[in-house]
């Protein structure tokens, strides 16, 4: 069988490397997928080329007619790819000269160098907007199921001890909030990702006068305003890989994220907890333990933000010794971005739709917020508001919280005059009858209404807020 010998090794090599050299230095197995981001920018390249003389019209109708013919042979599943021609530029490039002459013209002014930081950039804006798509999914997914249970009260916790009470919706919408920054931050990304390489050669740009702003509007390389966005510095261009780490960032910040909430939901499915109830469909069972319904996407969700965040420092790791300007060890880049890409899109996608399928438990809720001890914060600032200083009023329900224990008896079901008892503390009865009337949850709640609290009007106000916004 003849050995094929890679177009890069043409004339300066007298033979094919050996069999582990390829397989050592292969990408095809995984750049693949850069396929029709490969395809898009070598045809907008072929066209500039036409623009400047260096192909016929015919040649550049030849070659776009045979990309878009590989293209479908790709997606049809038909095309055989070559490992011994490396990567997905050189696959693409030797059939498309195999089946077109003119195919070998399409390298004029061009290296693998910034072919790659062109596919690689392509690829990142679309997945960036396809990620952003999750993640509004997955807020909405959050909003719903506040809405759904509105008039929901949970402890909300520190130190993972009851503090005090707020709306299940309330909770949820935090994770909005995060989310939202998720998405300012790869927003944020987009706007560097989105910048053209193509022109700055293997380093040192093109003798050939290229329009390099041609090629950046016919692959949208434009920012909001319309203005056309090109590297600035060939020597950058072909070795930066920063908007990739940036990307990785981003996303290893949306895992933790994910991760965290994955806890809360883990944590809330539990016998101890039992605020919800998660579908079959979206829990798995035990191999051995008949009665076990495990909580398994919300673990996986929590475990693989490890990998996310290994990620990011395999990127940073790659880069942070490599001298100007591409080098070889770049290819390292590529699976642990589409790593991180394909993760942090099924987590996302995954953690939606359990949303989706999760019932909230409103008695078990309402039994673990009615716990009085929650509302020992208003009992104080009851005391500040009858004159007393807040640093007094702390000691002294504290003095009733211990009171309470030692009676075990709850906070709510203190008389007058157990609560009258601590008071010799100062000297004065400060405990008036209304201060029974602190533990009524609706009022306390009614009580909460500063921008960004947990009050009743204020969290209904943030639902309606977000419900319009995501919609
Ligand atoms: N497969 C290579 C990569 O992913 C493409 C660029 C190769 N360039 C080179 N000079 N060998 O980085």
């Amino acid at each position: 069988m003849k050995r094929i010998s890679p177009v890069s090794r043409s004339g300066r090599f007298a033979g094919s490397p050996a069999a582990d050299v390829a397989q050592f230095t292969e990408s095809i197995s995984f750049d693949c997928r850069l396929w029709r981001h490969d395809i898009q920018g070598s045809i907008a390249h072929a066209t500039m080329l036409q623009k400047i003389g260096v192909l016929t019209k015919k040649e550049l109708r030849a070659i776009v007619q045979g990309l878009d013919a590989i293209g479908r042979e790709i997606a049809a599943g038909k095309f055989r790819w070559k490992a011994g021609l490396e990567d997905i530029h050189m696959n693409i490039e030797a059939e498309l000269t195999r089946r077109v002459p003119a195919g070998a013209k399409l390298h004029t002014a061009r290296s693998r160098n910034d072919q790659v930081a062109l596919d690689l950039r392509l690829w990142s804006r679309d997945e960036i907007i396809a990620l952003l798509g999750e993640i509004a999914d997955l807020q909405r997914a959050l909003v719903w199921l506040g809405e759904k249970n509105s008039d929901v009260l949970i402890p909300g916790y520190t130190h993972l001890q009851r503090a005090q009470p707020v709306y299940l919706a309330h909770h949820l919408l935090a994770y909005v909030e995060m989310l939202e920054r998720d998405c300012e931050r790869l927003w944020d990304c987009h706007s560097r990702v989105n910048v053209c390489p193509l022109g700055s050669g293997a380093l040192a740009g093109s003798t050939f006068p290229l329009k390099r702003e041609l090629v950046a509007k016919l692959l949208g390389f434009v920012d909001a305003g319309g203005k056309i966005q090109l590297t600035q510095n060939s020597m950058d261009a072909v070795s930066d890989r920063d908007f990739a780490v940036e990307f990785c960032a981003a996303a290893a910040l949306l895992a933790v994220h994910l991760s965290r909430l994955a806890e809360d939901l883990i944590l809330w499915a539990s016998a101890e907890f039992n605020f919800i109830k998660i579908a079959d469909a979206y829990t798995t069972g035990s191999s051995l333990m008949p009665q076990k319904k495990n909580p398994d996407i919300a673990e996986l969700a929590r475990g693989k933000s490890g990998r996310v965040i290994g990620n990011l420092v395999a990127l940073l790791t790659l880069l942070k010794g490599l001298p100007m300007t591409y080098n070889r060890d770049l290819q390292e880049d590529k699976e642990r971005l589409f790593d991180t890409a394909d993760t942090v899109r099924t987590t996302t996608r995954l953690m939606a739709a359990m949303l989706k399928n999760t019932k909230v438990n409103k008695t078990a809720c309402a039994a673990a917020a009615s716990d009085p001890a929650l509302l020992a914060t208003d009992l104080a600032d009851y005391l500040v508001r009858k004159g007393m200083p807040f640093r007094q009023a702390h000691h002294i329900v504290g003095a009733v919280v211990a009171l309470t224990e030692k009676a075990g008896k709850p906070l709510d079901q203190f008389t007058l005059a157990e609560l009258q008892s601590v008071d010799p503390v100062t000297g004065t009865k400060v405990f008036g009858r209304d201060a029974l009337g602190i533990f009524n949850l609706q009022r306390a709640m009614a009580r909460r209404n500063q921008p960004g609290a947990p009050g009743t009007k204020e969290v209904a106000k943030q639902l309606a807020r977000w419900r319009s916004q995501l919609s």
